[in-house]
């Protein structure tokens, strides 16, 4: 059995019974089907190996800002993937997970000192550089711990991707890449340091990116790029063309992966680069979904409230993207339906899921699933309200793995200190 299916009745995932892993760990808790991340894996690998030569396969570097538990990345290893991060706090966690420092790919507008040292440190596989001053400060840190760092510089190709204009990434106005003209100053100013080695060039142009078109929009953009770039004398092996797959919340049609990854055959293939894929949501996304159980039913002169133990400070995505995710009820799916705003414990209107939700009739302690949170889910969440983290588990071939237990309020409470000034 794998993914989530109804079994007598109830919700479960690679088998188990989201009852019992509710009964087990309480609520709300992350949970995430194995099955349904290798399917993806291989669903993204098939596509690419269909359209690519055998000896040009990309490097898929899971994007792991989506979700980074070290069991979760463990896992997508062990599935052959590669990684890309953005932070020191990433590099950490791909180590401990397994990965070769060389299946890294650093990424991200800020890299801070500290984070630079240790993934030259680390010796990653590339720093995808998106500014000038970037370049300089990665240059001068390798120099002083005698390294020398490979880089690639992210383009800014004035794409405009993304479901949501907080997640569009490929604009002009966009914080993120470098010009076309400033990719040829950099190749040229990397040209004079001693302790970079400019190999290519990274784009990516947003999350839950919807159409063939919109890729095949920034990939033409590429190969003159490339080009100009050799008629310089410069060295191009490398091309990472990112992630920005999107995945099912509602009713979104899928991207058709056969024909983006005949774009990247006869776009990206025929200027001869090793080739890495960014990939985050898309490996994880519907994996995972937020256990929870209904605190109380609330019903006022003109609405009737959904009250769940899950909050903003658990899945923020609704509140930060109004995005919408599935809510299902665990057990008793038959019974009639009625019209939810369903609801976290916030002291904020804005912690709210959904409004006008047509869900099946819940009464106080039903559990439900929101689904499709396996993707900046618990990666984003907070401690707002002083509400511990909820605990993720991952399922496979029926068996339940704790891979974080929920955080107490004691763990949040103990690192704040008191000064004297205020005791009086
Ligand atoms: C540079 C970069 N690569 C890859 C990703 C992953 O995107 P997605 O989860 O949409 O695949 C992101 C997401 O923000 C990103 O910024």
């Amino acid at each position: 059995m794998s993914g989530y299916e109804e079994i007598n009745g109830c919700l479960h995932v690679d088998g188990v019974s989201l009852k019992d892993i509710a009964a087990e760990y309480g609520t709300p808790t992350y949970v995430y089907s194995a099955s349904v991340i290798k399917d993806q894996y291989n669903a993204l690998k098939g596509a690419m190996e269909r359209a690519l030569p055998a000896d040009k396969q990309p490097k898929l570097c899971y994007a792991c800002k989506a979700n980074s538990n070290i069991a979760v990345l463990s896992y997508l290893r062990s599935l052959g993937s590669s990684l890309e991060i953005v932070s020191e706090g990433e590099l950490k966690r791909g180590l401990k997970a397994g990965f070769d420092a060389d299946q890294i790919v650093s990424t991200g507008v800020g890299k801070s000192d500290s984070e630079i040292t240790a993934c030259l440190e680390a010796g990653i596989h590339q720093f995808n550089v998106e500014s000038l001053p970037e370049l300089e400060n990665i240059n001068k840190i390798a120099g002083e711990i005698g390294k020398v760092a490979t880089v690639v510089f992210r383009l800014n190709p004035d794409v405009s991707g993304g479901g949501h204009h907080k997640i569009s990434t490929g604009r002009t106005r966009d914080k993120f890449g470098i010009s076309e003209d400033t990719i040829y100053s950099a190749y040229g100013n990397a040209s004079n340091m001693e302790h970079v080695t400019p190999l290519g060039m990274s784009v990516h142009i947003g999350s839950q990116v919807f159409t063939v078109e919109t890729f095949k929009t920034a990939f033409e953009k590429i190969p003159a790029i490339v080009h100009k770039l050799r008629d310089q004398g410069h060295d191009v092996t490398r091309l990472d063309i990112g992630g920005g797959f999107p995945i099912i919340y509602k009713d979104e049609k899928l991207l058709d992966l056969d024909n983006y990854a005949e774009w990247v055959r006869d776009i990206i293939l025929p200027l001869d680069t090793e080739i890495i894929m960014e990939p985050g949501r898309y490996l994880v996304g519907n994996a995972g979904t937020l256990l929870t159980r209904t605190t109380y039913v609330k019903e006022t002169s003109t609405r009737k409230f959904l009250v769940l133990d899950a909050a903003m400070n658990d899945l923020i995505r609704p509140t930060l993207y109004e995005a919408y995710h599935g809510i299902e009820a665990v057990e008793n799916r038959d019974a009639p339906t009625t019209k939810y705003d369903v609801v976290g414990p916030i002291c904020e209107t804005g912690d709210t899921f959904s409004t006008d939700r047509e869900l099946t009739e819940m009464k106080r302690g039903d559990l439900a699933v929101i689904q499709s949170a396996g993707a900046y889910g618990y990666c984003m969440a907070s401690n707002y309200n002083t509400r511990g983290l909820p605990p993720e588990v991952l399922v496979h071939d029926g068996q339940a793995h704790l891979i974080k237990p929920r955080q107490t309020v004691d763990e949040i409470l103990e690192k704040e200190i008191i000064p004297d000034f205020t005791k009086s």
